[in-house]
Protein backbone atom coordinates (compact mmCIF):
# COMPACT_ATOMS: atom_id res chain seq x y z
CA UNK A 1 0.00 0.00 0.00
CA UNK A 2 1.77 3.51 -1.06
CA UNK A 3 1.72 5.66 2.18
CA UNK A 4 3.13 8.89 2.59
CA UNK A 5 6.64 7.70 3.81
CA UNK A 6 6.51 4.96 0.53
CA UNK A 7 4.84 7.39 -2.53
CA UNK A 8 8.50 8.81 -2.76
CA UNK A 9 10.02 5.80 -3.21
CA UNK A 10 7.50 4.30 -5.39
CA UNK A 11 7.72 7.12 -7.40
CA UNK A 12 11.04 6.79 -8.31
CA UNK A 13 11.40 3.48 -8.65
CA UNK A 14 8.16 3.97 -11.74
CA UNK A 15 11.16 5.17 -13.75
CA UNK A 16 13.06 1.75 -13.96
CA UNK A 17 11.84 1.28 -17.34
CA UNK A 18 13.27 5.52 -18.26
CA UNK A 19 15.43 4.52 -21.59
CA UNK A 20 17.20 8.18 -21.39
CA UNK A 21 19.38 7.46 -18.38
CA UNK A 22 19.51 11.38 -18.25
CA UNK A 23 16.02 11.58 -18.71
CA UNK A 24 15.79 8.94 -15.43
CA UNK A 25 17.98 11.18 -13.66
CA UNK A 26 16.12 14.74 -13.62
CA UNK A 27 12.60 13.20 -13.39
CA UNK A 28 14.06 11.40 -9.76
CA UNK A 29 15.92 14.69 -9.11
CA UNK A 30 12.45 16.29 -9.53
CA UNK A 31 10.17 13.71 -7.56
CA UNK A 32 12.56 13.77 -4.86
CA UNK A 33 13.15 17.26 -4.48
CA UNK A 34 9.16 18.08 -4.60
CA UNK A 35 8.51 15.51 -2.20
CA UNK A 36 10.76 16.77 0.86
CA UNK A 37 9.39 20.37 -0.27
CA UNK A 38 6.12 19.26 0.35
CA UNK A 39 6.94 17.53 3.42
CA UNK A 40 9.33 20.28 4.61
CA UNK A 41 6.28 23.03 4.11
CA UNK A 42 3.75 20.83 4.91
CA UNK A 43 1.83 21.71 2.19
CA UNK A 44 -1.71 21.73 2.68
CA UNK A 45 -4.39 20.38 -0.20
CA UNK A 46 -5.69 23.90 -0.84
CA UNK A 47 -2.54 25.43 -0.92
CA UNK A 48 -1.43 22.76 -3.81
CA UNK A 49 -4.63 23.13 -5.75
CA UNK A 50 -3.44 26.95 -5.79
CA UNK A 51 -0.76 25.90 -7.13
CA UNK A 52 -1.80 24.22 -9.69
CA UNK A 53 -4.41 27.13 -11.05
CA UNK A 54 -1.51 29.49 -11.10
CA UNK A 55 0.13 27.26 -13.38
CA UNK A 56 -2.47 26.57 -14.95
CA UNK A 57 -3.04 30.25 -15.21
CA UNK A 58 0.32 31.07 -16.81
CA UNK A 59 -0.18 28.22 -19.41
CA UNK A 60 -3.23 29.96 -20.26
CA UNK A 61 -1.04 33.49 -20.58
CA UNK A 62 1.19 31.81 -22.58
CA UNK A 63 1.33 32.76 -26.73
CA UNK A 64 3.37 32.84 -29.73
CA UNK A 65 4.14 36.27 -28.68
CA UNK A 66 4.41 35.77 -24.55
CA UNK A 67 6.12 33.33 -22.94
CA UNK A 68 4.48 33.52 -19.37
CA UNK A 69 6.65 29.97 -18.20
CA UNK A 70 10.04 31.66 -19.03
CA UNK A 71 9.02 35.44 -17.56
CA UNK A 72 8.01 32.86 -13.77
CA UNK A 73 11.27 31.28 -14.38
CA UNK A 74 13.13 34.62 -15.05
CA UNK A 75 11.39 36.14 -11.23
CA UNK A 76 11.93 32.82 -9.40
CA UNK A 77 15.98 32.97 -10.75
CA UNK A 78 15.94 29.93 -12.30
CA UNK A 79 16.82 31.45 -15.76
CA UNK A 80 19.77 33.21 -14.19
CA UNK A 81 20.89 30.07 -12.22
CA UNK A 82 21.04 27.39 -15.26
CA UNK A 83 22.49 30.01 -17.31
CA UNK A 84 25.00 30.64 -14.72
CA UNK A 85 25.71 26.83 -14.64
CA UNK A 86 26.07 26.58 -18.13
CA UNK A 87 28.81 29.79 -18.12
CA UNK A 88 30.78 27.91 -15.22
CA UNK A 89 31.95 25.44 -17.73
CA UNK A 90 35.89 24.90 -16.99
CA UNK A 91 36.80 25.61 -20.35
CA UNK A 92 35.55 28.84 -20.10
CA UNK A 93 38.41 31.27 -21.48
CA UNK A 94 39.32 34.26 -18.65
CA UNK A 95 37.85 37.17 -20.31
CA UNK A 96 35.09 35.83 -22.73
CA UNK A 97 31.91 37.26 -22.47
CA UNK A 98 29.40 36.43 -19.67
CA UNK A 99 26.17 35.38 -20.48
CA UNK A 100 22.95 35.94 -19.19
CA UNK A 101 19.21 35.35 -19.23
CA UNK A 102 17.85 35.27 -23.15
CA UNK A 103 14.01 36.55 -21.54
CA UNK A 104 11.08 36.21 -23.59
CA UNK A 105 11.34 38.49 -26.01
CA UNK A 106 13.46 36.51 -28.02
CA UNK A 107 10.63 35.04 -30.29
CA UNK A 108 10.50 36.90 -33.88
CA UNK A 109 13.44 36.55 -36.29
CA UNK A 110 15.28 40.06 -36.52
CA UNK A 111 15.48 41.93 -39.65
CA UNK A 112 18.71 41.29 -41.42
CA UNK A 113 20.18 44.84 -41.51
CA UNK A 114 23.78 46.53 -43.11
CA UNK A 115 26.00 47.90 -40.60
CA UNK A 116 25.68 51.18 -39.44
CA UNK A 117 21.73 50.74 -39.70
CA UNK A 118 19.31 52.18 -37.33
CA UNK A 119 17.45 49.70 -35.30
CA UNK A 120 14.85 52.41 -33.52
CA UNK A 121 12.41 52.76 -36.55
CA UNK A 122 10.15 54.81 -34.30
CA UNK A 123 12.66 57.89 -33.48
CA UNK A 124 11.96 59.68 -30.21
CA UNK A 125 15.14 58.28 -27.90
CA UNK A 126 18.29 59.46 -27.04
CA UNK A 127 20.39 58.51 -29.71
CA UNK A 128 23.05 55.76 -29.88
CA UNK A 129 25.95 54.00 -31.71
CA UNK A 130 26.56 51.06 -30.45
CA UNK A 131 30.45 49.51 -31.79
CA UNK A 132 32.81 47.18 -31.10
CA UNK A 133 34.24 43.77 -32.10
CA UNK A 134 33.47 40.47 -31.82
CA UNK A 135 36.54 38.29 -31.17
CA UNK A 136 37.86 35.12 -30.01
CA UNK A 137 39.57 34.75 -27.03
CA UNK A 138 43.33 35.03 -27.91
CA UNK A 139 41.97 38.65 -29.48
CA UNK A 140 41.71 37.65 -33.10
CA UNK A 141 38.63 39.09 -34.89
CA UNK A 142 35.80 37.29 -35.96
CA UNK A 143 34.92 38.12 -39.51
CA UNK A 144 31.57 36.92 -40.43
CA UNK A 145 30.32 36.59 -37.05
CA UNK A 146 26.29 37.01 -36.82
CA UNK A 147 25.20 39.42 -33.89
CA UNK A 148 21.40 39.52 -33.03
CA UNK A 149 20.29 42.40 -31.11
CA UNK A 150 16.77 43.12 -29.77
CA UNK A 151 15.99 46.09 -27.08
CA UNK A 152 12.52 47.67 -26.06
CA UNK A 153 11.98 51.24 -27.33
CA UNK A 154 12.37 54.00 -25.62
CA UNK A 155 9.39 53.56 -23.85
CA UNK A 156 10.07 50.05 -22.51
CA UNK A 157 8.18 48.26 -24.79
CA UNK A 158 9.38 45.51 -27.32
CA UNK A 159 7.69 45.11 -30.77
CA UNK A 160 5.77 42.25 -30.00
CA UNK A 161 3.99 43.53 -27.12
CA UNK A 162 2.62 46.34 -29.06
CA UNK A 163 1.87 45.46 -32.56
CA UNK A 164 -0.69 48.30 -32.92
CA UNK A 165 1.65 50.64 -32.39
CA UNK A 166 5.68 49.52 -32.99
CA UNK A 167 6.39 47.97 -36.51
CA UNK A 168 7.91 44.55 -36.64
CA UNK A 169 11.21 44.61 -35.96
CA UNK A 170 11.30 47.43 -33.88
CA UNK A 171 14.70 47.38 -31.97
CA UNK A 172 15.88 44.78 -33.59
CA UNK A 173 18.51 43.69 -35.97
CA UNK A 174 21.04 40.81 -37.30
CA UNK A 175 24.25 42.23 -37.94
CA UNK A 176 27.12 40.19 -39.79
CA UNK A 177 30.46 41.52 -38.65
CA UNK A 178 32.92 43.20 -41.11
CA UNK A 179 36.23 42.38 -42.17
CA UNK A 180 37.79 43.27 -38.85
CA UNK A 181 35.12 41.58 -36.74
CA UNK A 182 33.67 44.94 -36.15
CA UNK A 183 29.97 45.75 -35.82
CA UNK A 184 28.38 49.00 -35.42
CA UNK A 185 24.66 50.52 -35.21
CA UNK A 186 22.31 53.19 -34.67
CA UNK A 187 19.76 52.86 -31.96
CA UNK A 188 17.83 54.94 -28.92
CA UNK A 189 19.16 55.10 -25.54
CA UNK A 190 17.45 51.96 -23.95
CA UNK A 191 15.26 52.87 -20.59
CA UNK A 192 14.11 50.72 -17.23
CA UNK A 193 11.74 48.73 -17.66
CA UNK A 194 9.14 46.85 -16.15
CA UNK A 195 8.52 43.31 -17.12
CA UNK A 196 4.89 41.89 -17.70
CA UNK A 197 2.43 42.16 -14.88
CA UNK A 198 -0.80 41.66 -16.39
CA UNK A 199 -0.37 37.95 -15.52
CA UNK A 200 0.07 34.88 -12.51
CA UNK A 201 3.52 36.42 -12.79
CA UNK A 202 2.45 40.02 -12.34
CA UNK A 203 0.52 38.86 -9.63
CA UNK A 204 3.19 36.69 -7.18
CA UNK A 205 5.36 39.68 -7.62
CA UNK A 206 2.95 41.99 -5.91
CA UNK A 207 2.24 39.00 -3.29
CA UNK A 208 5.53 39.24 -2.27
CA UNK A 209 6.03 42.99 -2.30
CA UNK A 210 8.67 43.23 -5.47
CA UNK A 211 9.14 45.82 -7.91
CA UNK A 212 8.80 44.54 -11.75
CA UNK A 213 11.94 46.66 -13.44
CA UNK A 214 14.28 45.45 -15.17
CA UNK A 215 17.60 48.23 -14.96
CA UNK A 216 18.15 49.55 -18.85
CA UNK A 217 19.82 46.93 -21.11
CA UNK A 218 20.45 46.05 -24.75
CA UNK A 219 19.80 42.07 -25.76
CA UNK A 220 23.13 39.99 -27.82
CA UNK A 221 23.05 36.73 -28.90
CA UNK A 222 26.59 36.75 -30.76
CA UNK A 223 27.64 33.87 -32.75
CA UNK A 224 30.56 32.70 -35.04
CA UNK A 225 32.38 29.65 -36.68
CA UNK A 226 34.17 27.29 -34.43
CA UNK A 227 32.98 29.19 -31.67
CA UNK A 228 30.45 28.73 -28.60
CA UNK A 229 27.74 31.55 -29.48
CA UNK A 230 26.70 33.95 -26.38
CA UNK A 231 23.54 34.79 -25.23
CA UNK A 232 24.23 38.25 -23.15
CA UNK A 233 22.97 41.76 -22.80
CA UNK A 234 24.73 45.47 -21.90
CA UNK A 235 23.33 47.21 -19.23
CA UNK A 236 23.69 51.12 -19.45
CA UNK A 237 26.18 52.11 -16.46
CA UNK A 238 24.22 54.78 -14.37
CA UNK A 239 20.92 52.64 -14.88
CA UNK A 240 18.48 52.31 -11.99
CA UNK A 241 17.76 48.77 -10.88
CA UNK A 242 21.03 47.67 -11.40
CA UNK A 243 21.20 46.60 -7.63
CA UNK A 244 17.71 44.84 -8.17
CA UNK A 245 17.02 43.23 -11.42
CA UNK A 246 13.20 41.75 -11.46
CA UNK A 247 15.42 38.71 -13.33
CA UNK A 248 18.50 38.38 -11.06
CA UNK A 249 20.45 38.60 -14.29
CA UNK A 250 23.47 41.71 -13.81
CA UNK A 251 26.32 40.81 -13.83
CA UNK A 252 29.31 43.56 -13.61
CA UNK A 253 31.31 42.79 -16.24
CA UNK A 254 28.45 43.79 -18.75
CA UNK A 255 27.62 46.95 -17.16
CA UNK A 256 28.94 49.84 -20.13
CA UNK A 257 28.96 53.48 -20.26
CA UNK A 258 26.92 55.00 -23.05
CA UNK A 259 29.55 58.10 -22.93
CA UNK A 260 27.92 61.16 -24.09
CA UNK A 261 29.77 62.55 -27.34
CA UNK A 262 30.54 65.55 -29.43
CA UNK A 263 33.00 64.43 -31.63
CA UNK A 264 32.49 65.58 -35.68
CA UNK A 265 34.61 63.19 -37.04
CA UNK A 266 33.05 59.84 -34.99
CA UNK A 267 29.34 61.52 -35.91
CA UNK A 268 30.54 61.19 -39.59
CA UNK A 269 32.23 57.69 -39.09
CA UNK A 270 28.83 56.55 -37.83
CA UNK A 271 26.44 58.58 -39.84
CA UNK A 272 24.45 59.99 -36.81
CA UNK A 273 24.42 63.95 -35.62
CA UNK A 274 25.84 65.55 -32.68
CA UNK A 275 25.27 65.05 -29.32
CA UNK A 276 24.58 61.45 -29.60
CA UNK A 277 25.59 58.92 -26.48
CA UNK A 278 28.00 55.85 -27.54
CA UNK A 279 28.22 52.31 -26.19
CA UNK A 280 31.96 50.74 -27.56
CA UNK A 281 33.02 47.17 -25.97
CA UNK A 282 34.13 43.99 -27.43
CA UNK A 283 31.98 40.43 -27.72
CA UNK A 284 35.05 37.97 -26.77
CA UNK A 285 33.83 34.26 -27.84
CA UNK A 286 35.11 30.86 -26.64
CA UNK A 287 35.92 28.56 -29.25
CA UNK A 288 33.16 25.85 -29.38
C1 LIG B 1 14.02 41.01 -21.06
O1 LIG B 1 15.02 41.59 -20.76
O2 LIG B 1 13.57 41.14 -22.18
C2 LIG B 1 13.34 40.19 -20.03
C3 LIG B 1 14.06 39.23 -19.36
C4 LIG B 1 13.42 38.48 -18.39
C5 LIG B 1 12.08 38.69 -18.12
C6 LIG B 1 11.38 39.68 -18.81
C7 LIG B 1 12.01 40.44 -19.76
FE1 LIG C 1 14.96 43.04 -22.23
Amino acid sequence: MTTDVTVTDEAVASLEGTADPRLRELLTGLIRHLHAFARETGLTQAEWERAIGFLTETGKMCTDTRQEFILLSDVLGLSMLVETIAGDRADRAAGSTESTVLGPFHMTESPVRELGANIDLVGGGEPCVVSGRIVSGDGTPLPGAVLDVWQADGNGFYDVQQPDVQPPGNGRGLFTADAEGRFWFRTCVPSPYPIPTDGPVGELLKATGRHPYRPAHIHFIASAEGHAPVTTHIFVAGSDYLDSDAVFAVKQSLVEDFTPTDDPSLAREFGIENPFRHARFDLVLDRA
